[in-house]
């Protein structure tokens, strides 16, 4: 299927994405505009609705910047953190069950992963459902280049969109499921990205996040402190709820081991 699109400059203005973009066994350049005129680049597959704007960060965030970080990131962090965190063993293959329990992907449904990095959720999320349709977001063009890479080579189809998650480029109530998975803690404006994700989501549409809270432990705690310098932030659980309440959504389900937490989210 097509994306449409919100121009990030236009409010009102679409932008259709035509599906080839998004057949990543087949390199795909152009330009797309808007019905207004606005034009972005696709380079590669990857739509990138930034260009060489320069984007307010923090630390922690312009580290996914370096693409170091970002070849390392997935096989050397990401499929050991969990069990790290959680202090127990905690492969990806747990993470993906309770994905798929509590998406309820359906074919012909629009998920979007927010804060994709290497597209990880993505990647789960169209294996299990070929016929759904799947959308990276990303603000590092590192990250989505390594989240092509990946998705290639697992012949995994998904749309990489290169865009600032405090203004999705979406018109409201387009997605059927959003997935966030550790990007909470490192937002600069955790509340703004969480009412757009409200936005942009439908009445019956489920959010699965999986965020960090605080440790309890005191000298975890420092570890959390010091991190908290470069832009990292921790809330307990219940802090995290409120936020999440405050944003419009419900708590429909949630468990946490060690610092990570799991919650499925429907809008309130
Ligand atoms: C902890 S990583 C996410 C990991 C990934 N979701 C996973 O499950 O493996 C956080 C990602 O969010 C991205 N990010 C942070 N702030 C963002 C923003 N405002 N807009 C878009 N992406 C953002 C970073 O570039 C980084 O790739």
């Amino acid at each position: 299927m097509s994306l449409e699109i919100r121009s990030p400059k236009y409010e009102r203005a679409s932008i259709t994405i035509p599906e080839e973009v998004a057949h990543l066994q087949k390199s795909f350049n152009g330009t797309i505009c808007s019905n207004k005129g606005d034009e972005y680049a696709i380079n590669n597959n990857i739509i990138d609705l930034l260009g060489d704007d320069p984007v307010s960060m923090s630390l922690a965030q312009s580290s996914n910047h370096w693409k170091v970080t970002a070849a390392l990131y997935e096989d050397i962090w990401r499929k050991r953190s969990l069990s790290i965190l959680t202090g127990e063993e905690f492969p990806i293959e747990k993470e993906r069950e309770l994905l798929m329990d509590w998406l309820h992907l359906q074919p012909g449904k629009l998920y979007l992963d927010i804060g994709c990095s290497t597209a990880l959720y993505g990647r789960l999320i169209k294996k299990a459902q070929p016929d759904c349709d799947v959308v990276s977001l990303d603000f590092s063009k590192q990250m989505l280049q390594e989240a092509r890479l990946k998705s290639e080579a697992e012949e995994v189809d998904t749309y990489l969109l290169r865009a600032d998650a405090r203004h999705l480029p979406f018109f409201g109530a387009t997605f059927d499921g959003l997935t966030m998975g550790g990007t909470l803690n490192e937002l600069t404006d955790p509340l703004k990205v969480l009412y757009e994700a409200r936005r942009v989501i439908k009445k019956d549409g489920t959010f699965f996040m999986m965020h960090l809270v605080k440790a309890e432990a005191w000298y975890a705690r420092l570890l959390q402190d010091s991190a908290e310098f470069g832009g990292i932030k921790f809330w307990d659980i219940a802090e995290s709820n409120t936020m999440f309440e405050r944003a419009g959504f419900s708590i429909a389900d949630q468990f946490s081991r060690g610092i990570v937490c799991f919650s499925k989210l429907n809008p309130a």
